[in-house]
C-alpha cells in the first residue's frame, strides 16, 4: 500500500532517537528532510539514505530565531505531511546549578520551539489542503514531579498538553498531533545531560531502535499520547497512586550521581 506520506521532516535527526528514525522511515520508502546542527552527520544520513530515498538536509541550531527559519522555510515549501519534533536536551542537577539562560534554553527546545514548528507545519498542510500528521516528542518524566530535571520535565509537560489540546483543534483540518513519551533511552541524551559525566542512562533503558519503533506503530495506530513502555506506563500510574514528594525524591535520588 502506498504510503500517506511522501515527505517526513523529523528534527535531531543527526543523534539517538532521531537517527533511528531517518533509517526506519526511510526504510518505509518516505522522503526525508532532516535537520540537526551537526554538518558532518547530516552529510553521513544523506549518503546513507539516498540510495533509498530523496533526502533533503537542513543544519540549523533551532535556538538561533534566523537559523529555525530555514526549517519553517522547508516545511512551508515541502508542506511534508510527516512533522517530527525530536530535537531536545536536559541539564541533571538543581536548576540554580546552571545559567539561566541554559534553563531557558531547555524550556525553549523542548517546548516553544517545537509549538512554533507545529503550528507552521499545520499552517501550510492548511494552505495547501493536505492532510498531515505531527508528532511531538516529550517524555515519561512530563508525567511526574521531578527535582533535578525540573525545567526539562516541565517544558515537556507543556508539550504533552498543548498536543493534546491542538490535536482535537486540528482533527476537523485532517491534521493529526500526537505525542510520545519515552522513558529512558540509550542515546546522547545521559552524556549531555550530564555534562559527559555519565553516558548510560539509568533506570529501565530502551534502545533508540526500539523508541523509533514505538514512534512509528503510534503513527500506524495515530495513538494520541504514548508512553513506552509498560514500565513506565505503569511506575507513572503508581505515582498518581502516591504523594508527589515520595516519587519525587526517589526520581532525584535516581540521577543524584549524575551532576
Ligand atoms: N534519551 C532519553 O532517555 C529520552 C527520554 C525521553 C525523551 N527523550 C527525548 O527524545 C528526544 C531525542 O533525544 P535523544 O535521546 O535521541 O538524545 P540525543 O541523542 O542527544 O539527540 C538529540 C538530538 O537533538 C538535537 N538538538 C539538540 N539541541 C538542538 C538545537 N539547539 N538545535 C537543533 N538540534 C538540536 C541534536 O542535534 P545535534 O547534535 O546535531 O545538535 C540531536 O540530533 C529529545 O526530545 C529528548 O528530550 C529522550
Amino acid at each position: 500500500m502506498k504510503s500517506p506520506f511522501n515527505y517526513a521532516l523529523i528534527t535531531g535527526a543527526t543523534s539517538g532517537i532521531g537517527e533511528s528514525l531517518s533509517y526506519l522511515l526511510a526504510d518505509k520508502g518516505i522522503n526525508l528532510i532532516l535537520t540537526g546542527r551537526n554538518e558532518e552527520q547530516l552529510q553521513h544520513l544523506s549518503q546513507a539514505l539516498s540510495p533509498k530515498v530523496h533526502v533533503i538536509t537542513i543544519a540549523a541550531d533551532l535556538l538561533n530565531p534566523e537559523e529555525r527559519q530555514k526549517v519553517i522555510e522547508a516545511l512551508k515549501k515541502y508542506t511534508p505531511e510527516l512533522v517530527i519534533n525530536n530535537a531536545g536536551f536536559g541539564l541533571y542537577g538543581p536548576a540554580v546549578n546552571h545559567s539561566t539562560a541554559a534553563q531557558l534554553d531547555i524550556l525553549s527546545i523542548n517546548s516553544l520551539v517545537p509549538l512554533e514548528l507545529s503550528l507552521e507545519a499545520s499552517k501550510a498542510l492548511i494552505a495547501s489542503k493536505k492532510k498531515g500528521l505531527i508528532v511531538n516528542v516529550a517524555s515519561a518524566a512530563a508525567f511526574l514531579v521531578y527535582p533535578t530535571l525540573a525545567v526539562y520535565s516541565s517544558a515537556k509537560t507543556f508539550l504533552v498538553q498543548a498536543s493534546k489540546a491542538l490535536d482535537l483543534e486540528l482533527a476537523p483540518e485532517g491534521i493529526r498531533m500526537l505525542v510520545s513519551c519515552p522513558g529512558m533511552v540509550f542515546t546522547h541524551f545521559s552524556e549531555r545531560a550530564s555534562k559527559g559525566k555519565v553516558s548510560s542512562p539509568n533506570g529501565f533503558k530502551m534502545t533508540p531502535e526500539y523508541a523509533a519503533n514505538q514512534i512509528w506503530q503510534q503513527i500506524q495506530t495515530k495513538q494520541q499520547c504514548r508512553i513506552f513502555d509498560w514500565k513506565y506506563r505503569w511506575a507513572i500510574h503508581l505515582s498518581r497512586l502516591l504523594p508527589y514528594r515520595w516519587t519525587a525524591k526517589l526520581l532525584q535520588q535516581q540521577i543524584a550521581d549524575r551532576f
